[in-house]
């Protein structure tokens, strides 16, 4: 039995418009994923959020599953445009009595909310005033968080500013495939710099409304990795971990951008003002990782994975080991700070069996492995703090919409019955036995 250390955190993940649903109710203003899915051919099969889990109104019962699955801990998203409908402004009291409402639910069962300020679901108000690429969204930002703050800053110890904030600016501003969809290089890099001077600028107001709060920023982050040991290939290794990781990982925790990638871009470059970088690197009490896969080079080729590897229905290579390299030199090269794992999971096609059941093997094992690189990378002195699978629940997953299933919870989005898949039976027995059998 590989233990885990006694306080070690436990948790679910989902977020806001991947859930929630109810896109109208109580005032709630329209986001860019509102507006995205609804332009035919971003999204596959013209999928929505519209109703997506309908968890805004099924809150209670996901809560008796979190109860069912017996972790301490639940990090979801609040919806910006459901607490400020337009961005900017008049704060919506009614889209803030529904976190109110779950938050207390979730203390009186003694499960602690991870509150994500942004996972993505940006007012549409905002975008259309330049979105993350104009300064000003910095202030708005602030607002918003000031806002949730003052309201659930009393019970809610736990606060991530963004998460990953190189889909938002690079899937969302240069790639086109995330919303808003654009596709401009030098205009995603001046949007990553306004999300990571938002996030310090939101840490700094989390902390005067609130002193005691635990204050972090989640990156999704991967090893880069090559086939073979050539040298020449090791500093490909290097550019596109810079580029991939550091561009993000540096702001926040050196308090700089990484030399090269920087200069790599050259005029495409951000724009800065003399004080942002300070303001970047505010003090985190936790770093949260999310990590699917690690990104491997051939050449300068960057190739989906090792030839004879095992893949997940969004095609990304299974690799455990690259979460343990991951952890290991996150705590060589970058200063102390408290990691948890707050994203880690797989989609596969899974269905309802004629026993009812759902049975997902290949889930249970991608948890078991990386589950144990986990537990290999804190016996290696990783200061790792916790774990929060991905997802509770089926959902909207971006522009694949529902066709793939994160969940260890299956919905059945024709009726919205939840059925926890053997995923869920088998992590409630880790979580039960704090360690893996
Ligand atoms: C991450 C997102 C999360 C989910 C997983 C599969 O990039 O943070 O919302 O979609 O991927």
């Amino acid at each position: 039995m590989k233990t885990f250390p006694k306080n070690f955190v436990w948790g679910a993940a989902t977020a806001s418009y991947q859930i929630e649903g109810a896109a109208q109710a109580d005032g709630r203003g329209e986001s860019i994923w509102d507006r995205f899915s609804h332009t035919p051919g971003k999204v596959f099969n013209g999928d929505t959020g519209d109703v997506a889990c309908d968890h805004y109104h099924r809150w209670r019962e996901d809560i008796g599953l979190l109860q069912q699955l017996g972790v301490p801990a639940y990090r979801f998203s609040i919806a910006w445009p459901r607490v400020i409908p337009t961005g900017r402004g008049a704060i919506n009291q009614r889209g803030l009595d529904f976190y109110d409402q779950l938050v207390d639910t979730l203390l009186a069962a003694h499960i602690q909310p991870h509150i994500t300020l942004y996972h993505w679901d940006l007012p549409q108000a905002l975008e259309d005033v330049g979105g993350w690429v104009n300064r000003e969204i910095t202030g708005a930002f602030v607002d918003y968080t000031q806002a949730v703050a003052q309201r659930l800053g009393d019970r809610v110890k736990y606060w991530t500013t963004f998460n990953e904030p190189f889909c938002a600016a690079f899937m969302g501003y240069r790639d086109g495939v995330h919303a808003p969809g654009r596709r401009d290089e030098a205009q995603s890099l001046q949007a990553a710099h306004h999300v990571l001077l938002a996030h310090g600028l939101g840490a700094q107001a989390i902390r005067a409304l609130q002193p005691t709060a635990q204050v972090g920023i989640v990156l999704n982050l991967w090893t880069v990795e090559t086939l073979t040991e050539a040298p020449a290939d090791q500093a490909l290794v290097e550019g596109q971990w810079q580029a991939d990781c550091g561009w993000f990982l540096d702001p926040v925790l050196r308090g700089c951008y990484p030399a090269e990638a920087w200069a790599a871009y050259g005029s495409k470059a951000p724009t800065l003002r003399p004080a942002d970088l300070q303001t970047m690197a505010q003090p985190l009490d936790f770093l949260g990782v999310n990590y699917y896969f690690r990104a491997l080079l051939d050449g300068a080729r960057r190739i989906s994975g090792a030839p004879d590897a095992e893949y997940t229905d969004m095609g990304w290579e299974v690799h455990a080991p690259g979460l343990y390299r991951l952890l290991t030199k996150l705590q060589r090269e970058y200063p102390a700070v408290p990691l948890y794992i707050t994203e880690n999971g797989a989609a596969f096609q899974d269905e309802i069996s004629a026993d009812g059941g759902v049975h997902d093997p290949r889930r249970v094992n991608y948890l078991r492995e990386h589950l144990a690189a986990c537990q290999q990378a804190i016996s290696a002195g990783v200061d790792l703090r916790g774990y929060f699978v991905w997802s509770l629940l089926d959902n909207f997953e971006w522009a694949r919409g529902y066709s793939k299933r994160f969940g260890i919870t299956y919905v059945d989005y024709a009726t919205q019955q939840r059925i926890p898949k053997d995923s869920f039976h088998f992590y409630r027995e880790v979580i039960a036995r704090n360690g893996l059998a």
